[in-house]
């Protein structure tokens, strides 16, 4: 499969960091530091930050995308945002069932799978999250889980709908706490995410789709994840709130 026909996409997830001031005094930051970039550079920031990240990137590289959105178009949801909200406000991206909303906010497979839905047909395009725990490592089972997260995540998305999904792969134990997952480790289970890719719907879309590894991914490390065959870019957290950290990621993606 050729790593050339594909965009490398290297996107941070902020978290809840970032008050609206706070964004726009880190996007100043990042915009030279990403300006040259051969790749996608998205950022995620929390809500209430998208309007000011949707005006300070305009004219730049980069997009602009949530954390989360609700599958409902309208109505008795409180506290939620909808897909039309977010693309009214300019936002492209989309990060669903991130490992985080899976353990702390109840997400499901299935509720995974209502986002992702809603957010193609509202004209987003998602970065879906995908990834086992440490015990689910250790039991051996990662392969098995990662392909059921990803088949049940696309039920209902169309072959051209896929061409707006990029899937990441985030082992949840290697998700802010330092520990990597090897190159080799990151590899296999992203190669294992285009055969499923490849079976559900065809090779041609399998080679074309952008798969991210997340989880401690930094300046340093970037190099040899990104090297691999199956690794397209990066879904960033601590480092993507660093601008020269981020920039080095984005510097490592476009060579
Ligand atoms: P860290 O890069 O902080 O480990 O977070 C990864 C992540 O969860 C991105 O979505």
């Amino acid at each position: 499969m050729n790593k050339a026909k594909r965009q490398a996409v290297i996107a941070g997830n902020w978290k809840m960091n970032k008050t609206a001031a706070e964004a726009a005094e880190l996007i100043n930051e990042l915009i030279p530091e990403v300006s040259g970039a051969d790749c996608g550079v998205v950022i995620c920031t929390p809500f209430t930050d998208l309007p000011v990240a949707v005006s300070k990137t305009a004219g730049t590289n980069i997009k602009v995308g949530a954390q989360n959105v609700h599958f409902e178009k309208s109505g008795a949801f409180t506290g939620e945002i909808s897909a039309d909200m977010l693309t009214e406000l300019g936002v492209e991206y989309v990060v669903i069932g991130h490992s985080e909303r899976r353990q702390y906010f109840g997400e499901t497979d299935v509720t995974v799978n209502k986002r992702v839905t809603a957010a193609l047909a509202a004209g987003l395009k998602v970065i879906l999250c995908v990834g086992e725990s440490k015990t689910e490592r250790e039991q051996g089972i990662t392969a098995e889980l990662v392909a059921l997260q990803t088949k049940i995540a696309l039920i209902g998305v169309s072959e051209a709908d896929l061409a707006n999904v990029i899937i990441a792969y985030e082992p949840v134990w290697a998700i802010g706490t330092g520990l990597t997952a090897t190159a080799e480790q990151a590899e296999d289970v992203c190669k294992g995410i285009r055969e499923v890719i490849a079976s559900l719907y065809s090779n041609s879309a399998a080679e074309a789709l952008t798969i991210q590894y997340g989880g401690s991914m930094n300046a340093k490390n970037a190099d040899e994840l990104l090297a691999m065959p199956n690794i397209d870019g990066g879904l960033i957290g601590g480092a993507s709130l660093k601008a020269p950290d981020f920039g080095a990621i984005v510097k490592a993606a476009s060579k």
